[in-house]
């Protein structure tokens, strides 16, 4: 595993887009493997100003997004479709039938599970994943104790999840209770891995997943399986990792 060591999240979002510009002018038709979340908002804000100073072009870029809440529409504002069309993809010239997000609307859970599969192989899997890192080591949704052979399935949110989510939604029953994920057997099939975690909340499971035992109960940790992973974290992220690599 390569470790990249930024000053602090700025430069930890240059550096990841940094790295996913090389992909996309190495490879113009490229996939590359999206994720959510509060971590990669400033990798998405680089590559939009980047494009907008010329120096990247979408055009045959493909995303495959890690995952959904099932029974969100695109237009929710809390659905992974909408953050992305926001955060990244109606400010570059990426076509949006390039762009895939499991189909949270699809409520055959085996039918929107095996079409994403589909639309995985038929793009010919993933180049570049991007991913973030959960407190508790999850990837996409694959929460601890996820086997690490699964494709894309539905899983049940931890009722924390729920709880921390209901502030978004008018009543209870409008919160996702499920959600698909791409799975860690997808994930760890992507030919290049960048992981991007910053600040001190995840020094610990930084620790544990690149340094700790491979177990199911972090699931991360299985990246230490895979032969190019990046990690690209700022100081505090990595203040925990062993003396002789900081
Ligand atoms: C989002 C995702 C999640 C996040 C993780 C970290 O698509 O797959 O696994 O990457 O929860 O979230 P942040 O970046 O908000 O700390």
């Amino acid at each position: 595993m390569k470790i990249i060591k930024t000053l602090d999240y700025y430069h930890m979002s240059r550096m990841a887009a940094n790295i996913l510009s090389a992909q996309v002018i190495i490879k113009p038709d490229c996939v590359l493997g999206l994720a959510t979340g509060s971590t990669p908002i400033g990798t998405y804000e680089q590559l939009i100003r980047w494009y907008e100073k010329g120096d990247l072009d979408f055009s045959q870029v493909r995303t495959i997004n890690l995952d959904e809440y099932k029974g969100l529409s695109p237009e929710n504002e809390q659905s992974y479709r909408y953050f992305m069309n926001e955060h990244l993809f109606k400010h570059i010239n990426i076509s949006l039938q390039n762009t895939h997000v499991p189909d949270g609307l699809e409520l055959d859970s085996a039918k929107a599970c095996d079409d994403y599969n589909h639309v995985i192989r038929d793009n010919g899997g993933i180049d570049l994943q991007l991913l973030g890192l959960g407190l508790n080591g999850h990837i996409g949704f694959n929460e601890p104790g996820a086997a690490f052979e699964k494709e894309t399935h539905c899983v049940d949110l931890t009722q924390s999840t729920i709880d921390a989510n209901s502030r978004f939604f008018e009543t209870m029953d409008q919160v996702p209770k499920q959600a698909y994920t791409v799975g860690i057997k997808t994930i760890i099939q992507a030919k290049k891995i960048v992981v991007i975690a910053t600040g001190k909340s995840k020094a610990d499971i930084i620790a544990r997943a690149f340094w700790g035992p491979i177990t199911p109960a972090v699931p991360a940790s299985v990246l230490q399986l895979h032969n190019d992973v990046v990690l690209v974290a700022d100081e505090a992220a990595l203040s925990k990792i062993p003396d002789e690599l900081r």
